[in-house]
């Protein structure tokens, strides 16, 4: 209870700013910013992209590299319930390039049992031992009967969103019903079932929009009623990709032997196997995200457990690099700054769509750089480059909460195409006995935040990386409702030496906006301050283990809700500091170094600050929502003069 309460409290923000996301309040997500055209011609592309896996045989069989390629490990995917496996194909390449890639096709006209599937997986395997295996939904549940067996004789198990959680769901009652209806010549009248089997058949929501294109996608953005021939096409496109019996088999028949079969006690047996389970955080056809929580406490301390939680049923169409993660999970020595790689270009793009747009939207922030002549410039264009083979040290102040730190690395990354990593709180990384953090920030990890440690620092130095540094922490975020845009740094100037020595270039960062944006209800001290309240949250703010010893951190988060309309924000890069010939070994001249730092942020920030009461479209409330509304026709309205500044 204690905990929870705290909890609920440190998360309040976070959550309300996702809430106000649409992807939480519409079942079916799709990016509002990406145009379809509604072309009568709907199916064309799905069935040229599904001729490609036209199976040509009628019982299953093995699609195999046709090279000889021995000298990889084998990788051999089982499909989820299409049988072909379209909904990974994204990830195919990159699978041929790591390991010898084999994949199990089932065709639509096969009718073998779940026992006999299973034979036939083994019997590949025994002549290929120390394969990785990996199973997609259905696949999921066929490979755990597999890897149960003494003579499957696997190097590692790969799990996405896997059926074995089918006991819980009314899949072997509700598909039958829904194919029969389909199959019918009756014309469909629910969109819901169509949506339902389409789910079922086809790939994501995200996939189905990318590649048909179709009326269908337009009616889930904008509900009204959908002309008859689309859904027509619709009904026939999926009968000819799926057909209705195939589906009823497979879901009455293999799902639910396989679900018998693979029992909690089978299911144990898989602990001595190295296993990596995906799930998606948003699967809307299997619970998923339970389900992996519960094969990890199954499987035990060989179980590598990660869920996506934007991630959809069909993980693996774009969202997610298997490659990297089977890497990443089966490699224990894993480093995070040198091992970390990038979301693939398309999981960036659809990122950017869903999670950075609604922000810009709400916050329309203006980015400013400057250069060593102190000229600014109303963009990045002035940033350095990492490419000049020095770090990149980003020293900021940590605004009200801390969120804009995605907006900063988003746009650095779209604008001038590199990573800044973050150097984070413990506490996202499930410090301090936080048990929220799988659930908020699984997105700063994956956009490259690393814990802020002094051997990550270095390390991200050592390595010439650009990395992003709130020197004043978890003070700064939560800062009471007197304290905006203060600096609370600590007296010691360690992050400076070991950019001298790295010859890093330093960049101030001050940023504006984000307390403005808030209704603050009580602040950390008001909340200290309640009787009873104040002192769980302080014995709750003393377990959470801060980045530096010795020094004190308060972390409480205060009570605030985001406005509807909200401020706009600033971000002023300046001018670059090198520290080439600085000697690190020169406290003195160090700790001058990092005064001038300290200072160039603090000038910074209050032209900022002042420069914005020129900006008549600074404000929140009524201004924020005159803001938005303009800038909703396109284009940008209002910003900072930069002679100003
Ligand atoms: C591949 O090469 C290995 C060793 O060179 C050999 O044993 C095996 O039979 C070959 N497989 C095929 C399909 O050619
Ligand atoms: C994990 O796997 C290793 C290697 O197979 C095995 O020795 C160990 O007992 C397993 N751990 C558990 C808890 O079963
Ligand atoms: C996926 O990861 C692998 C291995 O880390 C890498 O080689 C490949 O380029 C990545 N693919 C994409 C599309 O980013
Ligand atoms: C936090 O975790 C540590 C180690 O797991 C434990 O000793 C401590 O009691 C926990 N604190 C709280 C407040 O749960
Ligand atoms: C930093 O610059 C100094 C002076 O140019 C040079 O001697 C030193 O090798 C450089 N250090 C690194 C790590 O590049
Ligand atoms: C806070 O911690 C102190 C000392 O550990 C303990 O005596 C007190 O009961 C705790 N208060 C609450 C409300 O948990
Ligand atoms: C941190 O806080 C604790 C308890 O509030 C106090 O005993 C300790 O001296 C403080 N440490 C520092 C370095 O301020």
């Amino acid at each position: 209870m204690l905990r929870s309460l705290v909890i609920f409290l440190v998360f309040i923000p976070f959550c309300s700013t996702f809430l106000s996301h649409p992807s939480f309040i519409r079942p079916l997500t799709f990016s509002s910013s990406t145009s379809y055209s509604t072309s009568t011609n709907l199916y064309s592309d799905t069935l040229a992209e599904y001729a490609a896996f036209e199976p040509t045989q009628s019982s299953p069989y093995f699609i195999s590299p046709e090279t000889n390629s021995s000298s990889k490990q084998t990788l051999l995917y089982l499909p989820g319930l299409d049988g072909t496996g379209l909904s990974a194909s994204d990830q195919f390449s990159d699978l041929s390039s790591s390991y010898s890639f084999h994949r199990f096709i089932i065709p639509n006209s096969d009718r073998s049992s779940f026992i006999s599937l299973r034979r036939q997986v083994l019997n590949f395997l025994s002549s290929h031992p120390d394969s990785i295996l990996v199973g997609e939904s259905f696949g999921g549940l066929l490979a755990s009967a597999v890897a149960i067996s003494p003579d499957a004789k696997l190097g590692g198990l790969v799990l996405v969103n896997p059926a074995t959680s089918i006991g819980r769901t009314s899949w072997d009652v509700s598909v039958p019903l829904l194919t029969s209806l389909l199959g019918d010549k009756k014309d469909v009248i629910y969109p819901a079932t169509a949506a339902a089997i389409l789910g079922l058949t086809v790939p994501s929501n995200y996939q189905i929009s990318k590649i048909t294109k179709s009326a269908f996608s337009q009616f889930l953005l904008s509900p009204k009623i959908p002309a008859v021939e689309d859904l027509q096409a619709l009904r026939d496109g999926i009968n000819t990709l799926l057909p209705s019996e195939t589906v009823a088999f497979r879901v009455s028949e293999l799902l639910v032997d396989g679900s018998e079969i693979m029992t909690a006690r089978r299911l144990s047996r898989l602990s001595t196997l190295p296993t990596l389970v995906m799930t998606g955080g948003e699967d809307k056809l299997l619970p998923s995200k339970i389900e992996g929580i519960r094969l990890n406490e199954i499987i035990g301390e060989n179980c590598t457990l990660k869920n996506f939680p934007k991630g959809s049923h069909f993980l693996l169409d774009g969202q997610v690099n298997l490659t990297a993660q089977i890497r990443l999970s089966f490699n224990k020595k894993y480093n995070p700054v040198k091992d970390f790689e990038l979301p693939t270009e398309e999981a960036q793009r659809r990122y950017i769509e869903e999670n950075i747009a609604p922000i810009r939207k709400k916050q329309s922030p203006k980015f400013y750089s400057t250069n060593g002549n102190n000229n600014v410039i109303g963009n990045l264009n002035y940033l350095p480059t990492p490419a000049s083979g020095r770090p990149i040290l980003f020293v900021g102040n940590h605004q009200f909460l801390g969120l804009d730190v995605k907006l900063v690395v988003s746009e650095i990354l779209e604008k001038r195409n590199y990573l800044v990593r973050g150097l984070g709180h413990p506490v996202i990384f499930g410090g301090g006995n936080s048990t929220a953090s799988n659930n908020f920030n699984n997105d700063f990890i994956e956009y490259g935040t690393v814990k802020v440690s002094p051997a990550n620092y270095y390390n991200l130095m050592k390595t010439k990386q650009a990395m992003l540094l709130y020197p004043g922490g978890v003070s700064e975020v939560f800062h009471g409702r007197d304290e905006a845009y203060q600096l609370k740094w600590s007296e010691k100037n360690d992050f400076v030496r070991t950019a001298a020595k790295f010859n890093a270039t330093i960049v101030t960062l001050a940023s504006a906006g984000s307390f403005e944006s808030y209704n603050v209800v009580k602040d950390a001290k008001e909340l200290l301050d309640l009787p009873l309240v104040g002192e769980r949250l302080a014995n709750f703010s003393a377990s959470v283990k801060g980045p530096r010893a010795g020094v004190n951190e308060t972390f409480v988060a205060p009570l605030a809700f985001p406005k509807k309309s909200q401020a706009r924000h600033y971000f002023l890069f300046g001018k670059p500091l090198e520290t080439e010939n600085l000697d690190y070994k020169d406290l003195e001249d160090c700790s001058k170094m990092y005064a001038d730092v300290k200072e160039q942020l603090e000038t910074d920030l209050k032209r900022l600050v002042d420069a914005r009461e020129e900006d008549m479209y600074s404000g929140s409330g009524k201004v924020g929502k005159k803001r938005t509304k303009e800038e909703s026709l396109g284009g940008t309205v209002g910003g900072l003069d930069v002679e100003s500044l």
